[in-house]
């Protein structure tokens, strides 16, 4: 039963993840509003793709569904904080926060 719980919610997993989650939604609003660009950007500065976690074990990039933020699409989700209005300098902006620990 916990197995299948664990295995259901993909806040949970069976895998060692990274010190910190980046989840970026897939769903239609964030999509439509630009989530690839994100992602290519997040994949381009992380050097991982999605489900992966960096060589350094600080960041796993993982996509999600929707964050319940559609109107500040495109989202993504570090940890327990929500990114709105990604651009790829705000995904820049937010990974260089969180390597330096702010
Ligand atoms: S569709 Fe991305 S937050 Fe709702």
């Amino acid at each position: 039963m916990v197995h299948d719980a664990v295995t259901f919610y993909s806040m949970f997993s069976l895998t060692p993840r990274g010190r910190h989650i980046v989840r970026l939604c897939e769903s239609p609003n964030c999509h439509l509003a630009g989530a690839w660009s994100a992602l290519d950007e997040l994949r381009r500065l992380l050097d991982v793709g999605v489900g992966e976690t960096t060589p350094d074990g600080e960041f796993t990039l993982e996509l999600t569904s929707c964050l319940g933020a559609c109107g500040v699409a495109p989202v993504m989700m570090v940890d327990d904080e929500v990114v709105g209005n990604l651009t790829p300098d705000r995904v820049r902006e937010t990974l260089a926060r969180y390597r330096e620990g702010r």
